[in-house]
């Protein structure tokens, strides 16, 4: 017998990665004002995005997730979300083109500020306090006011989320997404890089595809698809409070829809069968992801999918795998034959950053690129040799020109990771390095969906 859920039925469970706020009342009193606050996302919306991830569940689409680390208030500009869509926008036409595949666009965007952190304290020069959790729980500065969990900054980050999901939208459906304007999706520092001469390519293919269609008589006002796209958004479901306070009941079904994003996530540290986190994201209707990482088995991945996918709904859970490079050969191949045993209907995803972190010499915590392609390879390498699809990835990813990760095509080495090292938690691909990678991907699925075909073609 499954338990009846309620929103605030994970309250008696155990909580990992929760703030502890010195001021109740003020925690209180911010929980109430945010449930009364309008949704960001409907229901009807994340139907859609389940439904279109059920094409990736069965192969016939292939799942795009990225964005921040972490979201901040001090870099919350039009500029800058206007760069990270554009480049996922690129990302997304380099899949498409490049694979001939549908590609469902997700943003780590528009809500994801609580970060799980490995230590409850920072110690820096002797002095211990408490760790940075995003900017929804408190600041960055290390310092011990700004340290202090302080629940306003969940209202702050709401009407961040509301400002950025607005002009996502306007970006995705009023015109900017247009096939048309694909030339004109170029950020400037990318010019100048080696993955510009590739995109430069694709875009003149592309431009003769749309001639050619538009001299059939297919043009962007009769088909949609050109001139609009569907975005969806996504953020760790950590902080369980402000979950709660944004999760409504959907009017036409009668479900439970938690509004503060289309998708949500279980990091890899919050997904204890028994624990709060599980226990909230059970009952809510949205597209659910899940992070695993090398400590999962199959008997606890299974045991975990039936929680939150006990109908086996396809679309409704993607698992998200972040082995590291060294470890995605040796753990991921028994989770997908356990799930092929089971029948279980999942999107695989790949986030081939969180399992290749390291410090720099120079003292910085990178990703080097090498490590991120060589998981992102083996990831497909693993899924073909079991026969089941490659349906994603899930990237820590910017449209700024940061120095962040090592490598890629401009090379960045330990030396000049300082020179622009502005995340507030992981390091990020910049813009070229996420071009990179998708031209990686694009040629990964495409020799997939070659070896499909040949497969039918062999057996008819
Ligand atoms: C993240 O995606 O930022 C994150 C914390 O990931 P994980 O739970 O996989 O460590
Ligand atoms: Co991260």
């Amino acid at each position: 017998m499954v338990a009846k859920w309620t929103p605030e039925g994970w309250r008696g469970r155990p909580a990992q990665q929760q703030p502890d706020y010195p001021d109740k009342a003020a925690l209180i009193a911010a929980e109430a004002k945010l449930a009364r606050f309008p949704p960001l996302v409907f229901a009807g919306e994340a139907r859609r995005l389940r439904q279109q991830l059920g094409q990736v569940a069965a192969g016939k689409a292939f799942l795009l997730q990225g964005g921040d680390c972490a979201e901040s208030f001090a870099e919350f500009t039009a500029d800058n979300i206007r760069d990270t869509f554009r480049v996922l926008l690129q990302m997304a036409v380099v899949l498409t083109f490049a694979a001939a595949c549908p590609v469902v666009k997700v943003g780590r965007m528009a809500g994801q500020f609580a970060k799980p952190r490995s230590a409850p304290d920072e110690v820096q020069n002797g002095v211990a306090l408490p760790s940075y959790r995003g900017d929804i729980v408190n600041g960055m500065e290390f310092d011990a006011a700004a340290r202090i969990p302080d629940p306003q900054r969940m209202i702050e980050a709401y009407s961040q989320s509301t400002a950025t999901l607005n002009l996502l939208r306007a970006f995705a459906q009023g015109g900017y997404a247009d096939l048309h304007q694909v030339h004109r999706w170029n950020l400037r520092f990318v010019d100048r890089s080696p993955q510009s001469e590739r995109w430069q390519e694709m875009v003149e293919r592309i431009s003769e595809a749309l001639d050619f269609m538009e001299a059939c008589g297919l043009t962007p006002d009769q088909t949609a698809e050109l001139r609009q796209t569907d975005f969806y958004t996504s953020h760790e479901a950590l902080l369980l409070g402000y979950e709660q306070a944004l999760t409504r009941v959907d009017s036409t079904s009668g479900d439970w829809i938690d509004t503060s994003a289309h998708m949500l996530w279980i990091g890899d540290r919050t997904r204890q069968p028994d624990g709060a986190h599980v226990e909230f994201l059970r009952g809510v209707l949205n597209p659910l992801g899940m992070k695993c990482g090398p400590g999962l088995e199959a008997d606890g991945l299974l045991r975990l999918i039936d929680i939150l996918n006990p109908q086996n709904v396809p679309g409704r859970l993607t698992l998200i795998c972040r082995m590291g490079a060294d470890r995605v050969e040796e753990k991921l191949p028994a989770l997908i034959r356990a799930v092929q045993r089971e029948g279980r209907s999942i999107v695989w995803s790949c986030d081939p950053m969180h399992g290749n972190t390291l410090t720099s010499t120079t003292g910085y915590k990178t990703r080097p690129f090498d490590r991120i392609q060589t998981e992102l390879r083996r990831f497909f390498a693993v899924h073909q040799a079991e026969g089941s699809h490659a349906g994603g990835v899930h990237l820590e990813m910017t449209g700024q020109d940061v120095t962040e990760c090592l490598g890629g095509a401009q090379a960045i080495d330990e030396s000049s990771l300082a020179d622009r090292y502005h995340t507030h938690c992981d390091p990020r691909l910049n813009a070229s390095q996420s071009l990179e990678l998708a031209f990686l991907a694009a040629l990964m699925l495409k020799k997939e969906r070659l070896h499909a075909r040949a497969q039918i073609a062999a057996a008819s």
